[in-house]
């Protein structure tokens, strides 16, 4: 074996000793955070601009709006109120739409359906969509989506 050969090797072993420990500690020595959301807040608190023109869809009663960087679904009913669940659908996770006629949120992939409120009224979804509560800000043309 040359030195290049060996070198290489070396190098290989080096590697995969690296890695183990790696593994080993990623695995072993992380601890979940017990707090991961200190203070009970669970980070939600957010503004769509309505001018924005991302967001015109809103500007409409029957109006929706997935902020897929939020996993939430905004609705503008057609009694000018707007509300906000989690927009994956609880049985596999694929996003809801609104349907403005019925004020409710329906599953394309499988049909399960969920109230105004979140809560499942058409399975095969048995758990709710998480609500959220919104605010219209009507002087700033700005809706406000929390916990
Ligand atoms: S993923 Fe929504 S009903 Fe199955």
């Amino acid at each position: 074996m040359d030195r290049k050969d060996f070198m290489k090797q070396m190098g290989i072993g080096f590697g995969a000793i690296m890695l183990m420990n790696c593994l080993q500690s990623c695995s072993e020595g992380e601890i979940p955070d017990p707090n991961p959301n200190p203070g009970g807040s669970t980070g939600v608190d957010f503004t769509l601009d309505l001018n924005a023109a991302a967001n015109s869809s809103l500007k409409t009663q029957g109006g929706f709006l997935v902020v897929s960087s939020r996993n939430i679904i905004v609705a503008r009913t057609l009694n000018d109120t707007f509300i906000a669940v989690s927009s994956s659908c609880t049985h596999q996770g694929t996003t809801v739409n609104y349907r403005a006629n019925t004020n409710d949120f329906r599953c394309p992939n499988h049909g399960s359906e969920f109230s105004n409120t979140g809560a499942v009224t058409n399975g095969p979804a048995t758990s709710a969509l998480k609500k959220y509560n919104t605010s219209f800000d009507e002087t700033a043309n700005t809706i406000r989506i929390f916990s």
